[in-house]
């Protein structure tokens, strides 16, 4: 009993607190390397980023704070730790927390290529359906935190904020990497987007049905004009044209999903649009390169990781991109302002700042 009340008095000071300026208690993260905190450094992959030039707060796949880390500080909350961390544990998870990985996918078997072997078991990046069994298991320990209050919990439930930002490695890792994976063969491009954003719909529900009622899910980003896919100097528009399929079905879904799942409010980011914008008319922003990372990648089964150890670029808030396929932290700072408080062409239909008041 006097464990319960010293975490509901924690609680409440943490959570009243943040409840002056918003009402969103808490945001969990799901996805892939644009959104992992660091969950990958505790699992054995390949698909890591904890080692210089990545990150003052490494383990994020960035010079520096990833779109979800900022929206976290503009919503007053901490940044959401990661799952994987055994420190992740109490009462801060009430806060929030992220089971995001990186070159992990909607597909279960997408990003396998980085596995690596302990005791023999292939072991790699956490597929989105094991993050939501993973956001379970965290909502049975909260629930314990509200010492099983059935009310509290709901009501708790009904204002946290999901953000979720995948599906750029079932493309990236999967679908175009025919020499690995069969999936080009067996799905057109319209056929394998219908097949990732109906995945997304079966997770929504499951976190429906946990009682989340909030949702923010990003577009892909233009994933043809990354360095990586770069085409000489021009973005692969084959790349993109994939990408748009996979979007406006993603779209559809959220449209849809408003309407269908009684008290929910669900927002589209279009990270598409935001990050073209960037691009076409980047000067503004004060970016000056584009078509190559910050950072010196690797060339090896790495891919697109910076090399460690080798100094980046001396002025990284002029890159685009920090390695050859993961924005600086300057351009998640511009997701992130933009999504919160951007007008409906960003963020529909409504931004994170209204979502958090309803
Ligand atoms: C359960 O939580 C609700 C809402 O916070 C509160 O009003 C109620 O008193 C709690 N019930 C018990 C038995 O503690």
């Amino acid at each position: 009993m006097g464990f319960l009340y010293a975490v509901l008095i924690i609680y409440v000071t943490l959570v009243g607190k943040a409840s002056e300026s918003n009402s969103a208690p808490a945001i969990f993260v799901f996805g892939d390397s644009l959104v992992d905190s660091g969950n990958n450094n505790y699992i054995p992959t390949l698909a890591k980023s904890n080692y210089p030039p990545y990150g003052i707060t490494t383990g994020r796949f960035s010079n520096g704070k990833l779109a979800v880390d900022l929206i976290a500080e503009l919503l007053g909350l901490p940044y959401p730790p990661p799952y994987c961390d055994p420190s992740t544990n109490g009462p801060q998870m009430l806060r929030g927390v992220n089971y995001a990985s990186a070159a992990s996918g909607i597909l279960d078997d997408t990003g396998e290529q980085y596995d690596e072997f302990l005791y023999f078991v292939p072991m790699g990046p956490i597929p989105l359906s094991k993050q939501i069994d993973n956001f379970r298991e965290t909502a049975t320990r909260i629930f314990g935190l509200f010492g099983q209050n059935v009310t509290a919990m709901n009501v708790y439930m009904s204002r946290v904020l999901v953000i979720m930002s995948v599906g750029n490695s079932d493309y990236l890792n999967n679908y175009l990497r025919p020499d690995l994976y069969t999936t080009s063969t067996q799905y057109s491009p319209l056929a394998f987007s219908n097949l990732l954003v109906q995945q997304i719909g079966h997770q929504l529900l499951a976190l429906y049905n946990t009682g989340v009622r909030r949702f923010v899910v990003y577009s892909l980003g233009p994933i043809g004009c990354t360095p990586n896919q770069l085409v000489g100097q021009n973005c692969n528009d084959r790349v993109n044209q994939m990408v748009v399929l996979f979007n406006s079905a993603l779209r559809s879904l959220i449209i849809d999903l408003n309407l269908h799942f009684p008290g929910a409010n669900l927002a589209y980011g279009d990270v598409y649009g935001i990050v073209s914008d960037v691009l076409i008319n980047p000067t503004p922003y004060g970016f000056s390169v584009s078509i190559q990372g910050c950072c010196v990648v690797d060339t090896g089964r790495a891919q697109w990781n910076c090399i460690a150890g080798i100094a980046p670029c001396s002025n990284r808030n002029a890159y685009v991109f920090w390695d050859s396929l993961h924005p600086t932290e300057a351009l998640n700072r511009i997701i992130a302002q933009r999504s919160y408080a951007g007008p409906q062409s960003d963020i529909y239909p409504f931004n994170i700042q209204q979502l958090a008041l309803r």
